[in-house]
């Protein structure tokens, strides 16, 4: 008799989708797992036994133990069994309640399918733990920190962005900041007060509130699948653009890339404007079917300002960014902030530093990029076979899918009803007019991702239907 009897494995097996069997047998441990369902040294049925039950064959359960072993979640121990690995972080009960996805009163307790919260692997726990003991363990610097962001951090973030986004900038053209939006508020605050930014529509929010408050008009320029149209920029009559903020690795949030003739277009439009481009490179990091596509800085050293984050890598709670621009404009930047003293904290900045330095950054992106790769491809062609077209996805945490107004709504309604709220593409129009969801598939887990593609997919079916009876 084993001393501890195994778990019962609360999966189910589909046979009619296109996933293989061990595949989504190792999903859903790998999600009891993350979710605490399973805790750490659970013991984990035999092959065998859970062959038997799953009315599979044995190798199916091997291989699907071999993949998480591989991945470090499961261990086996000779003659012993299978068991779940020692995962550091506390989760369970406390984790679910404070879980920010679930907003609101307990009536309207809805799982949140935004495009902004990333995966969180529990395996970088101890890093963190870590970078905290480090943090704890340094003497903090005489008065205010450095306005320009801690030198050893802005050398990191130089290094970083060069290997894995082409950006090659000196440490000294690097600004630390609290996030995407602080540096594009820092950046306009340092352009002037009046004038107007152009900014994509559909496009991101936070972008357009940051303008708004900071006193600029804003112009709305249409997206189409080469991204922001840089024709319908110059036919803008304002002549006060500032700034021009695109997301072109990944446009939010229609999830096209800009393509290269666009790049080099906008580039001279901006010139011809004496305009600053703003790069929000925000999750650039993860694209599934090539290679992440080349920054536009990197094409203009003097007229693009990037911006970069660690809210989809890390975590949108840990508010650290960064700025890249050119020297000119790094000086007038870091004169600004010194004189508000609105630098990110100091803990924070060397928290990530070690977070950096030892390689957690490029473990998090290298495991949430296979996360992600699979539910992208599963969202796509669930959706995608609904509405009996092909949809195009490959980066990023979301997947948008266009369609008519009214089979949209009927998939949100259908995921509000089984509690998740899918944002509609329409939320994200200022001026235009398109249509669809936009799922984001960061927060979720396995199995509520599956639920919800269930429901809309239900929905949109019955949309599809009546549609073709009228
Ligand atoms: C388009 C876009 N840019 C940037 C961010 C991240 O912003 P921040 O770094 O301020 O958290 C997000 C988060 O959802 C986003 O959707």
């Amino acid at each position: 008799m084993p001393r501890n009897p195994a778990e019962p494995l609360a999966v189910v097996l589909r046979r009619d989708t296109a996933d293989p069997l061990p595949v989504q047998l190792a999903r859903q441990v790998r999600d009891l797992a993350v979710t605490g369902a399973l805790g750490s040294g659970a013991r984990l049925p035999s092959s065998r036994a859970l062959a038997a039950e799953l009315h599979v064959a044995r190798s199916v359960v091997e291989h699907a133990y071999d993949q998480l072993q591989a991945e470090g979640w499961l261990r086996s121990s000779r003659g012993a069994g299978t068991f779940v690995a020692d995962l550091p972080t506390p989760r369970g009960a406390a984790t679910r309640s404070t879980s920010p996805r679930r907003r609101g009163r307990p009536e309207n307790d809805l799982v949140s399918l935004d495009t902004g919260t990333p995966w969180q692997d529990p395996r970088v726990d101890p890093g963190w733990r870590r970078a905290w003991r480090q943090v704890s363990m340094t003497k903090p610097p005489k008065g205010y920190p450095d306005p320009a962001g801690l030198a050893e951090l802005r050398e990191e973030v130089s290094t970083y962005l060069a290997r894995r986004r082409g950006v090659r900038r000196a440490p000294e053209e690097v600004v630390i900041t609290s996030g995407t939006t602080h540096g594009w508020a820092l950046l306009l605050d340092t352009v002037g007060s009046s004038g107007c930014v152009a900014i994509e529509d559909p496009g991101y929010r936070a972008a357009v509130a940051v303008a708004a408050d900071a006193g600029f008009s804003v112009c709305d320029i249409p997206v189409d699948a080469a991204g922001l149209d840089v024709t319908a920029l110059s036919r803008l009559e304002q002549d006060d653009v500032r700034a021009i903020y695109v997301t072109p690795a990944h446009q939010h949030p229609l999830g096209v890339a800009m393509s290269a003739a666009r790049r080099v277009a906008l580039v001279a439009e901006a010139a011809r404007r004496s305009a600053y481009i703003v790069e929000d490179d925000y999750d650039s990091e993860f694209r599934y079917d090539v290679a992440p596509l080349p920054a536009l800085a990197s094409l203009d050293r003097h007229r693009v300002v990037y911006l970069g984050t660690v809210s989809k890598v890390l975590h949108p709670g840990v508010r650290l960014g960064w700025l890249a621009a050119d020297r000119d404009l790094v000086r007038r930047l870091v004169s600004r902030r010194a004189a508000r003293r609105d630098h990110p904290s100091w803990p924070v900045q060397l928290a990530v530093l070690t977070m950096m330095r030892e390689g957690h950054l490029d473990r998090v992106i290298r495991t949430a990029r296979r996360v992600y790769a699979e539910r992208t491809a599963l969202v796509a062609s669930r959706l995608g076979d609904a509405l009996g077209l092909e949809v195009a996805a490959s980066a990023g945490m979301y997947v948008t899918v266009e369609m008519p107004e009214a089979t949209a709504r009927c998939a949100s309604a259908a995921a509000r009803a089984a509690g998740f709220d899918l944002p509609s593409l329409a939320g994200f129009c200022r001026t235009s007019s398109r249509h669809g969801v936009v799922l984001g598939f960061g927060g979720v887990s396995d199995a509520e991702l599956h639920r919800v593609l269930d429901v809309v997919v239900a929905g949109v079916r019955r949309a599809e239907d009546s549609r073709g009876q009228a």
